[in-house]
């Protein structure tokens, strides 16, 4: 692990329930490290696989895609198609130079604070381990 590397950490999370465990994390003043940002979507399936190439592309360090549990989306069968997507991309990472952990699915419920806190301590110590992205240079560069 490089000394004084802050990840640079992006957490789509869905509207119904990630967004609301990660709002419990952070209501309960659980403690976790400040190297990520949330975006809100409606469904996990609403992140665009060009999302998050995109975001790797301009040098983030590490992508969280957070949706309900199987069975609980709000749109059905948003999160199986968010868990194939996710199982593609992880490939293509591999095709791109980029280590397939720096991507990671988790099913995070809407009373889950806890869990939304443990998984983005533990993100953060593996990212934090993997190191800046190969892309942190180049993506700022080329916009
Ligand atoms: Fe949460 Fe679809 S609404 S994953």
């Amino acid at each position: 692990m490089e000394e004084n590397f802050r990840p640079r950490i992006l957490v789509f999370c869905c509207n119904w329930c990630s967004y609301a465990g990660a709002d419990l994390a952070g209501v309960s003043r659980l403690q976790m490290k400040p190297y990520f940002r949330v975006i809100r979507t409606m469904c996990s399936a609403r992140v665009d696989p060009e999302f998050i190439l995109r975001a790797l592309k301009k040098g983030a360090d590490g992508i969280l895609v957070a949706g309900c549990h199987p069975g609980d989306c709000h749109y059905i069968g948003g999160n199986y198609r968010t868990r194939r997507r996710i199982a593609l991309l992880k490939l293509m990472l591999q095709q791109f130079g980029l280590n397939p952990k720096r991507l990671r699915l988790e099913w995070i419920s809407a009373g889950e604070g806890g869990k939304f806190q443990q998984t983005m301590n533990e993100f953060i110590d593996q990212i934090a381990t993997l190191g800046p992205s190969p892309y942190r240079e180049t993506g700022r560069q080329n916009g």
